[in-house]
Order: C-alpha cells, then sequence, then structure tokens
C-alpha cells in the first residue's frame, strides 16, 4: 500500500509537500469553533448510529465510536483536551481523536459525509439551543417590565414625540410598550427556529451520496422537523444565520432604545428614576459621579451586533455555490452577536429590579407643558366644532398661555371662554391629567382601564 508522503492530514493523500505554517495558522477555525464540539459530537453520534443502522459498521465498531466520542466530549469539557491547529477545526480536531482511541472504527465515521455538510448541521444544532436560551431571556425581561408597570399602574408621566412633552400617558403604558417590542423579538426568533430546524446532514459534500442512507433516521435521532430538499442549497445555505443575526439585531436595538431612556432618565435633568448604586460606577476624578454605564454599554454594544449582520450579509453577496471556504467566517459573527445579546439581557434582567420611578417628578413633569391641549381640542369637537377650528383655537390659547407664563390649568373660566364661548364648567375635568390620561380608553391606548387589561394579559401570557 502506498503512504502518504510529506503531510499528515486526513485529506492529505494527493498532496507531496506539508502544508506552510502560514496556511495552517491563517485557516485554522479551531480556536473559535471549538466551541461547536457538542454539537459535532452529537451529530457524529447519530450519523455512526444511522451508518451502523445501514449495516456500514458493525455493532461492535459503533459501539466504539459512541464510547470514544464520549470520552471525548469529557476530556474537552475537563480542559485535557489538546486542541491541534493543524488539524485546522472542530471536525477534524475530533475525528482525528477518535481514531487515535479507537483505530479502525473511527475511520469509518466519515462515512457518506463531508465536513461541508457536518458544519452546516453544528451551527443547526447550536442555533437551535441559542434561540430557545435567547427566547428563554426575553420572556425573563419582559417579567421585569410587566412587575414594574404592576407596580407603579396608575403614575402619570409626560409622553414624548420629538422628545417634545407631548401628551400625559402612565408610566405603566410606556413600560409594557417595551414588552410589546420583546414580545415580537420572540416571536422572530421562533419563525427563525422553523428555519433553523432543518437536517442538513446527508448532503456530503455538495451532490448527496451514493451510500444507502436513511436520512429520516438521522432527523428522528437529532429532533429536525424536516430535511434538506437539496444538498447543494444545503451546504451553502447561510440564509438561517442571517434571519437570527437579524432578529438579535432588533434585541439588542430595542434594548439600547430602552437603554437611552434610562440614560436620559437618570440624568439630573430628567430625574425620573434612580438607577441602583450596584448597576452604576463612579469617576476616578469627580468624587460626585454615579454614572449609568450599564445601559451606555448596551448601547454601545447595538453597533457590533448590527455590524456581525452586516458582515454575514456581505460575506454572502458575491459567492457561487456550494461550498466556499469564506463560509468559516461566518462562525464569529454570530459567536460575537449570541455572546454580546445573551450578556446585554443578562444584565438587564438583573437591572430592571434596581429600577426605583419617581412618582412625583413623573407627575409633576406631566403638569407641565400644555399636555392636555389635545383633549381641550377634542372636547370642542364633542361641541361641535370642526377640529381643524379646534386646532386653532386651542393653539392660540396656549400662545396666551405662554405670553402669561401660566399652564391651561391656570387659566379661569372666564379667560378660556375668551378664546371659544362653547367652553363650559366641564372643561377642567379635561384639562386635568388624570382625566386626560383616563379618557383614552381605545384598545391600545393609555387609560387606566386599557393598560390594567393589556397588564393582565401581558401577566397570563407570561404564566404569572
Ligand atoms: N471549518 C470549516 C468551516 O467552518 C468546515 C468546513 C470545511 N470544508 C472544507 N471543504 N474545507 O466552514
Amino acid at each position: 500500500m502506498k503512504t502518504t508522503p510529506g503531510t499528515d492530514k486526513p485529506w492529505g493523500g494527493r498532496f507531496t509537500e506539508k502544508t506552510a505554517p502560514a496556511t495552517e495558522t491563517f485557516s485554522a477555525s479551531i480556536d473559535f469553533d471549538k466551541r461547536l464540539y457538542r454539537y459535532d459530537i452529537a451529530g457524529s453520534k447519530a450519523h455512526a448510529k444511522m451508518l451502523a443502522k445501514i449495516g456500514l459498521l458493525s455493532p461492535a465498531e459503533l459501539e466504539l465510536i459512541l464510547s470514544g466520542l464520549s470520552e471525548i466530549e469529557t476530556e474537552i469539557e475537563s480542559n485535557v483536551f489538546v486542541f491541534r491547529t493543524e488539524l485546522e477545526d472542530i471536525h477534524m480536531n475530533i475525528e482525528k481523536a477518535l481514531v487515535e482511541k479507537v483505530g479502525e472504527a473511527g475511520e469509518k465515521l466519515h462515512t457518506a459525509r463531508s465536513r461541508n455538510d457536518q458544519v452546516a448541521l453544528d451551527m443547526r444544532l447550536y442555533l437551535r439551543e441559542v434561540c430557545q436560551d435567547i427566547i428563554a431571556r426575553l420572556s425573563e425581561l419582559q417579567k421585569g417590565f410587566v412587575t414594574l408597570a404592576r407596580q407603579y399602574l396608575g403614575v402619570c408621566m409626560p409622553g414624548y414625540t420629538h422628545l417634545q412633552r407631548a401628551q400625559p400617558v402612565l408610566l405603566s403604558h410606556h413600560l409594557l410598550a417595551y414588552y410589546e417590542m420583546f414580545s415580537r423579538d420572540k416571536a422572530r426568533l421562533s419563525d427563525c427556529l422553523k428555519r433553523v430546524n432543518v437536517l442538513p446532514l446527508g448532503s456530503g459534500a455538495l451532490a448527496g451520496t451514493s451510500l444507502p442512507i436513511d436520512r429520516e433516521f438521522v432527523a428522528r435521532e437529532l429532533g429536525f422537523d424536516a430535511i434538506s430538499a437539496n444538498s447543494m442549497d444545503a451546504v451553502s445555505d447561510r440564509d438561517f444565520m442571517v434571519e437570527f443575526l437579524a432578529a438579535c439585531s432588533l434585541i439588542q436595538i430595542h434594548l439600547s432604545r430602552l437603554s437611552e431612556e434610562l440614560v436620559l432618565w437618570s440624568s439630573q435633568e430628567f430625574d425620573f428614576v434612580e438607577i441602583a448604586d450596584r448597576f452604576c460606577t463612579g469617576s476616578s476624578i469627580m468624587p460626585q459621579k454615579k454614572n449609568p454605564d450599564i445601559p451606555e454599554l448596551v448601547r454601545g454594544k447595538s453597533g457590533r451586533v448590527v455590524g456581525n449582520l452586516m458582515a454575514l450579509l456581505t460575506l454572502l453577496k458575491g459567492l457561487t455555490l456550494t461550498y466556499n471556504r469564506d463560509l468559516q467566517e461566518d462562525k464569529e459573527s454570530v459567536f460575537d452577536t449570541v455572546d454580546t445579546v445573551t450578556q446585554s439581557l443578562a444584565v438587564m434582567i438583573e437591572l430592571l429590579p434596581g429600577l426605583s420611578f419617581k412618582r412625583e417628578v413623573l407627575e409633576q413633569a406631566a403638569e407641565k407643558g400644555f399636555m392636555t391641549a389635545t383633549d381641550l381640542a377634542e372636547y370642542l369637537v364633542r361641541r361641535n366644532i370642526p377640529f381643524r377650528q379646534a386646532h386653532g383655537i386651542v393653539g392660540r390659547t396656549v400662545a396666551y398661555c405662554i405670553a402669561k407664563g401660566k399652564e391651561l390649568t391656570d387659566l379661569t373660566l372666564e379667560e378660556l371662554q375668551e378664546f371659544s364661548a362653547g367652553i363650559a364648567e366641564d372643561v377642567f375635568g379635561v384639562l386635568a391629567i388624570a382625566g386626560s390620561v383616563n379618557s383614552r380608553t381605545a384598545q391600545g391606548g393609555t387609560a387606566n382601564t386599557s393598560v390594567l387589561k393589556a397588564l393582565e394579559q401581558a401577566e397570563t401570557d407570561l404564566g404569572l
């Protein structure tokens, strides 16, 4: 039998030279893809069982492979496994270790399989778990919002457009807006999971295999809902990762908007909320400082999460079918997004119960800025004045208030009647903040009754 000259690689048969060290270091992915070891081993075990089922492995060989893979898993978990750069990636590191342990049986494991379908399998198994984990974290975060919304039920605050005071709202209504964003984020991940949970193994390098494999069996073993329909697509498709990175980008953007509000609201200028000391840091020079670093960092990290999405899209843009080594570059984007989003969610889940909203400041702020001007216009509409005219009347009333340094609620009935004779004593109920808030009873509005309904629905949905 001819032996391989000059190289010790599993693929070395046709080579006459040893790989250059520069090639090895530049092309190795083991430093980052070793985190896929559990999925790689689970996939190999299912594949081996299938090979035994169709008679390509004897029961004894299967036993050797399964126990060898379990040993390798334990070694990796107890940090004694030596990862080798010259073996490129997690797939070849594990396969080589298996062959060293169990000999020829190990050399049969890669039958009817390529690293191209293997790496697609590993990433799908990995992302399936990650999606479920992030969905669970999002539910925890939502519980935080629901708890705060319940705690502060009835507290009014200014609602803003253009960051200018617009209309009074309930703080709980504002908090539940975030509940809604994170509900949609969970739905997006659940939807992404449908495309993730498809078995690519059995596609071989790109064209399938001539061996009589049983893909249904492997799908059942690994809990996949479906089997990829086209081997060329299966080894080159990274749509599911793009979808995942896009869903995560929205999560991080939602966290970033929340962070921006916390930074603003905890400033002396707003003074709406106190963030617990344990989530803040001080200044090395200014002794009085207490800074909202956690929300700032969560906000800052949105850049890398969006960047990772752009990186993957750009990576895919010019790739011909099917597998190209470029695709190895998909992993670090995905891993970095997983780490960033997971950690951001974890810290925000802890931070929410550490928020103390300042009821008096919020309610006083809601009293200022002619916040019930729209209510006054709608009051006039109910008195049969066309809305455009009502808008003009109230606009002039506000101008008068600004000139006099008064709020709408400071005006006497006589002053108000100067602007419209239709105004009567009952106008003061409309101008009051609580009256304004509680008049917004339409579904999705900020009235106490509507918010309570939304809150109860949220509590039911979260199983609280
Ligand atoms: N490390 C590779 C990757 O992440 C695995 C697949 C390699 N396939 C190949 N034919 N070189 O994409």
